[in-house]
């Protein structure tokens, strides 16, 4: 029994490791299912994508669709045709979508097309902002999704309110922290620490990639003196999305404490993050580290589609006017900040549950169409 794991863009390499581990383990042990991993090749920068490979001990993809850059059309359709040639060629008992990027919802719609089932990871979160292209992303993923799997009770909620019975929901955790419990212990001091002059729990991290922040020069020059005035002068380490360069190239100045650098391996990523002062972000997937890490976030968003970080963990919705920093950052300054606490589920084993799951549902097909 085949099932192809879906990796396109880099918030889903940190979401399939853990998956793939588990799949490795069960074919050790006897068990029934292969994968083969499909790289859609929406993320191709080194710094994006193969640097997380090397680090986390993800096999090289069996295939890659090389898709590259382009609008959000382009890169699904060139994304649906190609997989879809490649079922076609070589079929597959079930696609395994991650997260909510082009790649995952692209994937989902060629499979189903042909019949092949959909497991989705990460199923049923929901920020309701239909401006951003991860909630179409999501919707459009979860309208045919075959099974779903969940990292809180909110999603499984959202799920049952649009009709999908509870036989096919399976509430298993979130893989991300899977990864991230994985390599805790292993972080690595990022080589700039020294000559930027970081000191633990004496900088901010800040990264920000959202359109709605980024792609107008004027609002996002206002937002980073917001930062800067307010996080008192300490250094504020930017790791720039590719993104998020292309406006900063056309700004005419970056405030003095800022401290610019390439997108970070996930190991020096997250050692940044476990010993900042604080994360300033418009990442969803952030806000899930820096919850179970202990580290308070402020996110520069209206909504989110992870309320548990913000009810349970250490995040908070600051909003996008920059004028909403300066009294959250003075809260912080003061120690107010919660303490925050690590939601259910996410206990590092998520992987080995989708897995035996898996196991289970391809056996038996229990609800495919
Ligand atoms: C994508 C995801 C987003 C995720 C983010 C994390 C979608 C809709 N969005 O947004 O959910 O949080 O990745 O990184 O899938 N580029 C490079 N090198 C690369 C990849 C992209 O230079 O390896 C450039 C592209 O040419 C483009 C820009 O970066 O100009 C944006 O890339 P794209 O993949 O379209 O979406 P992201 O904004 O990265």
């Amino acid at each position: 029994l085949m099932v192809d794991i879906i990796a396109g863009a880099r918030p889903n390499f940190m979401k399939i490791a853990p998956i793939i581990c588990a799949f490795e383990a069960r074919k050790a042990a006897g068990g029934v299912l292969r994968y083969r991993l499909i790289h859609t090749g929406q993320h191709y920068d080194p710094r994006m994508s193969g640097e997380f490979f090397r680090q986390l001990g993800i096999p090289e993809p069996d295939v890659n669709l090389e898709v590259g850059s382009g609008t959000q059309a382009e890169q699904t359709g060139a994304i649906m045709s190609r997989y879809e040639r490649l079922l076609l060629e070589s079929p597959s008992d079930l696609c395994l979508v991650v997260g909510d990027v082009t790649s995952t919802m692209a994937c989902a719609i060629a499979a189903q097309k042909l019949h092949v089932p959909v497991a989705h990871v990460e199923a049923g979160i929901r920020s309701g902002d239909w401006t951003m292209p991860e909630e179409i992303n999501r919707m459009v993923t979860d309208a045919i999704t075959n099974w779903f799997f969940t990292t809180s009770e909110v999603a499984n909620a959202n799920l049952r309110k649009s009709g999908v019975g509870d036989d096919r929901i399976f509430f298993v955790g979130n893989t991300m922290i899977d990864t991230l419990l994985a390599n805790i212990d292993r972080l690595q001091k990022p080589d700039f620490w020294d000559g930027l002059g970081l000191q633990e729990g004496e900088y901010f991290v800040v990264t920000l990639h959202r359109p709605a922040n980024v792609d107008k020069g004027d609002g996002f020059a206002r937002l980073l003196r917001a930062i800067a005035e307010g996080t008192r002068g300490l250094p504020v380490v930017f790791p720039v999305h590719p993104r998020t360069a292309k406006t900063l190239r056309d700004l005419n100045e970056v405030p003095d404490s800022f401290r610019l650098v390439d997108p970070q391996p996930y190991l020096e990523f997250n050692y940044l993050v476990k010993n900042a002062k604080a994360v300033i972000t418009d990442s969803g997937g952030i806000t899930e580290e820096t919850t179970v890490m202990g580290v308070p976030c402020l996110t520069l968003r209206d909504s989110t589609e992870r309320p548990e970080t913000v009810t349970t963990g250490t995040n908070e919705l600051i909003g996008t006017d920059p004028a909403a920093l300066a009294p959250a950052l003075e809260k912080l300054f003061a120690g107010q900040w919660k303490k925050g606490g690590i939601p259910a589920m996410w206990d590092g084993r998520t992987g080995e549950r989708i897995v035996g799951i898996l196991e289970e549902l391809l056996g038996s097909k229990r609800g495919t169409n």
